[in-house]
């Protein structure tokens, strides 16, 4: 909970809250690596997320304002392969006339906190990418513990046919009571 959003757990009927926050990323330009060319058909989007709601192997989160909209949207997915279940890989996102309000370090702080119920193990390695010019979500993840470990070169083609460079963070989290 912050002063302006609700954190809770995703469910099937945010579907179209979630595909219309995505869009809204993308017209704002938000630092992001998709375009709309990767927006799905809504019906194709609410049908896999619907999905996502219920595979043990992540978590989704969104922030919900006073009038029930979705303001913000959050994903933890742990890796696949058995000897990678300890590794999660994070992300975030947070509408732009909502922004700066603790939304986002809310939402950050839900998935970090349910690692333990989604990843295996009691030293679980949390990732994130965020692209190099991307200084604000930088600093929410340095804020919380995440270091710069690497950075992928060129690694995003903008449409104007600019390279620019993408940042691994980590963070180690030490659990009592692991998962399996
Ligand atoms: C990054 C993002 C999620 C932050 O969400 P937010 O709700 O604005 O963040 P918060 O208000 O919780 O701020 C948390 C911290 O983030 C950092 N931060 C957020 N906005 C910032 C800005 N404009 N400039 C510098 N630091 C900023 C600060 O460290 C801040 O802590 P502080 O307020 O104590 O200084 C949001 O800007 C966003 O959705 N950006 C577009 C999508 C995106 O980049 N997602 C990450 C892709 S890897």
């Amino acid at each position: 909970m912050t002063r302006d959003a609700a954190i809770r757990l995703a469910r099937a009927t945010d579907a179209p809250g979630v595909a219309a926050l995505g869009r809204t990323m993308i017209e704002h330009d938000q630092g992001l690596v998709t375009t709309a060319d990767d927006l799905l058909e809504q019906s194709v989007f609410c049908e896999r997320f619907t999905g996502r709601c219920v595979d043990s192997t992540r978590r989704e989160y969104v922030a919900v304002s006073a009038a029930s909209s979705v303001i913000g949207h959050a994903t933890i997915a742990r890796f696949g392969p058995s000897l990678l279940r300890h590794v999660a890989t994070l992300s975030v996102a947070v509408h732009p006339l909502y922004q700066r309000r603790g939304i986002g370090r809310a939402l950050m702080q839900s998935l970090i906190d349910s690692a333990p119920c989604v990843c295996v193990g009691n030293r679980l390695r949390l990732e994130l990418y965020v692209r190099a010019d991307n200084r604000r979500a930088q600093a929410l993840y340095a804020s919380l513990g995440f270091e710069h470990e690497a950075t992928r070169r060129q690694f995003v083609r903008t449409p104007d046919g600019r390279f620019v460079d993408d940042w691994i963070m980590t963070r180690f989290l030490d659990v009592d009571a692991p998962n399996q």
